[in-house]
């Protein structure tokens, strides 16, 4: 089955590395210039060379460096228009061919948000920023925007405001002058970057903006480098929060897998738009600025994003039906990471902490079965922004996790790991393939486990099972919840006393939890029935989650008074909130993990609200959040 969210000929003629030239027009919010492809025809006959566009302007196109004949096809409302070239005459296979498109974007592209300076820490330059995954990418470059292909890129690309790509810089220096000493915001500088591992598109990013590079201790021995990049107001934060872990998790990963290809792992804390938590372009990964809680407690984010590197942009799901083999695998390797670097309990709790995410997502999808499965058969056309919820992630660390101990637990699993990702690194996977190595490593390491075990399983029921039980749950070990449980039941009984400040609930219950803790004490409430008015005014007060400027707490702490009694008195609070645009409060809390829910649930209480909410702020969004909240609150 070739890739259903593409209307590419990738399988006749693949590109295999672009070329960018690009100018960003800060005045005109849009990015000029062109991609050259080098691409190499897989079949005799072919006669086009048709890639992905969405929202781009097609000025010009050159084949071999003589003009050729395009056409822009119909535009499909989720793939986009295809972009036709043809070759002249019929190509016989094996041959290369260098073809350039001169394009612009446009006000329309998704994949992309410029920014006014007022929605930056600085408040002085704009910004801009990307995020491809999954089949945004077509509407930054034309090309064949499906993992199946992978392509290395290079790129040159002229800005008054500092240049990060998801590549190796290669002028001017990372370490150097910011902007290479020329003025910020006025003067233009050439920035230049490589990326010689081939990678799927959607690993394709651009930030640019007032930012500056802060490097992490260099580890002796190793030939990589890691440091973050963020706007000066927060590039200290952001080093202080991620310093200690990042070297001490490549350093793990490395040893679980095998050495990092990428050369540099760096970051980018990015304005609180960005729709997501994380998101693990390559050698730079992109974070939203809620990670900046002062205490290290969401590093994990980072530990998720690294495990990219080896297991989504190293071994690549084939399309959008095994996103599960990207995330899922991931989060069980990040959770080996936590494993190796602070023991089992430490590997449980995260576990335990996303239970109740994975049963809101399958919940959230009751109405769409389909979407609770682990393998999404995808049908041509359809959008996988649509599906994304925990649940690949969930069903399929757990899964993972069930299969580890199955098969003996980590001793025996993870030879087989380094096998998995040494047998598929720079190829692009699906379920199956998954599944034939899997079950031929055993075959040939341990040929009793085929038997006893992964005979036995019932894949069916975990690739296309529905409804909102595992198809095996495990128990997993609650010691480092069991205090945030113990304060849950406290405030659970209270319920029987009528005036709650007299129960003797103190500031100092919650002063030795950190974030994560509290995570699970907020999330505990939620799954209990909703407390009175009173008891969640108190509660707000007392631990501070109504003030907080941790957006994890303020936001489960908001999620359970909408849902209690205290809804509509507390909804108006809730809507200037989530659009506040004030940096000092967090900023718009743009990461869909907290708009999306804060939207629906406000809905509940008072839908008039939510939509003038949205609609008023709409532009604070990036353009992937507000298709998706528009969708949530029933306005398109
Ligand atoms: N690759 C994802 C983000 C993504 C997935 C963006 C699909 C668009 C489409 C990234 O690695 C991710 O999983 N981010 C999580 C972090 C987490 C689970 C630790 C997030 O943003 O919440
Ligand atoms: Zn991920």
């Amino acid at each position: 089955m070739p890739d259903p969210t593409t209307q590419s000929n990738y399988l006749a003629i693949a590109s295999q590395h672009v070329d960018l030239v690009w100018e960003l027009d800060w005045t005109k919010k849009a990015i000029t210039g062109h991609a050259t492809h080098s691409a190499i025809v897989n079949e005799d006959g072919v006669q086009e060379f048709i890639v992905d566009t969405l929202f781009l302007d097609i000025h010009k196109v050159e084949v071999e460096g003589e003009s050729a004949p395009f056409t822009v096809g119909n535009h499909h409302e989720v793939m986009g228009s295809p972009l036709r070239i043809s070759l002249k005459q019929p190509q016989s296979a094996g041959t290369k061919l260098s073809i350039r498109i001169v394009y612009e974007t446009t006000k329309d592209c998704t994949a992309l948000q410029w920014l006014d300076k007022e929605q930056t820490a600085g408040r002085l330059f704009p910004y801009l920023f990307s995020q491809c995954q999954p089949i945004h990418a077509r509407s930054l470059v034309p090309l064949q925007d499906s993992p199946s292909v992978k392509i290395t890129w290079a790129a040159s690309v002229t800005s008054v405001l500092p240049v990060l790509l998801s590549a190796i810089r290669v002028s001017p220096p990372s370490t150097g002058p910011a902007h290479d000493g020329k003025e910020i915001g006025k003067e233009s500088v050439v920035y230049t970057y490589k990326q010689p591992v081939p990678i799927p598109s959607y690993l394709i990013a651009i930030a640019s903006g007032n930012v500056r590079y802060k490097p992490f201790e260099t580890v002796p021995g190793k030939d990589w480098t890691t440091g973050v990049w963020a706007e000066p107001e927060v590039i200290d934060a952001a080093h202080w929060e991620f310093c200690e872990d990042t070297p001490k998790f490549m350093i793990e990963a490395e040893k679980l897998a095998i050495p990092y290809k990428f050369g540099v792992y760096e970051m980018v804390v990015l304005p609180p738009s960005f729709p997501y938590g994380g998101m693990e372009n390559a050698c730079l990964t992109f974070l939203t600025p809620t990670l900046l809680s002062g205490d290290r407690a969401l590093v994990d984010v980072v530990a998720h994003e690294l495990q990219h590197s080896w297991f989504g942009n190293g071994v690549t799901q084939a399309d959008s039906s095994h996103f599960w083999l990207n995330e899922g695998w991931t989060t069980y390797m990040e959770r080996m990471l936590l494993r190796v670097l602070h023991g089992q309990e430490e590997r449980d709790f995260s576990f335990l902490m996303d239970f109740k995410s994975l049963q809101d997502s399958l919940k959230q999808y009751e109405d769409r079965p389909k979407y609770q499965r682990l393998v999404i058969d995808f049908e041509y056309g359809e959008d996988p922004d649509d599906a994304y919820s925990k649940i690949p992630y969930e069903k399929g660390s757990n899964f993972i996790y069930y299969l580890e101990r199955s098969l003996g637990g980590p001793e025996v699993f993870l030879p087989y790991v380094k096998d998995y990702v040494s047998t598929y690194i720079g190829k692009s996977i699906n379920t199956f393939q998954w599944k034939d190595h899997l079950f031929s490593y055993f075959k040939q390491h341990n040929p009793s486990l085929v038997a006893d075990v992964l005979d036995k399983i019932d894949w069916n029921a975990w690739f296309y099972g529905e409804g909102l039980k595992l198809p095996e749950e495990y128990a997993f070990d609650t010691t480092l919840a069991e205090e945030a449980f113990a304060l849950a039941a406290r405030w659970d009984t209270s319920r029987l006393v009528a005036d709650p400040s007299t129960v003797g609930f103190k500031k100092s219950d919650v002063e030795a939890f950190n974030t994560n803790q509290k995570i699970v004490f907020l999330e505990r409430l939620q799954v209990l029935a909703p407390l009175p008015k009173a008891h969640i005014d108190l509660l707000g007060d007392v631990y501070g989650f109504r003030s907080t400027l941790n957006v994890e707490l303020r936001f489960r702490y908001y999620e359970l008074a909408l849902a209690s009694p205290a809804g509509p008195s507390i909804k108006e609070e809730v809507a200037e909130w989530v659009v506040d645009e004030e940096f000092k409060s967090g900023g718009v809390k743009g990461r869909m993990k907290f708009c999306r829910p804060t939207f629906r649930g406000l809905k509940k209480v008072d839908e008039g609200l939510a939509k003038k909410t949205f609609e008023g702020s709409r532009e604070r969004f990036h353009p992937i959040a507000r298709r998706l909240i528009q969708k949530d609150l029933g306005l398109i």
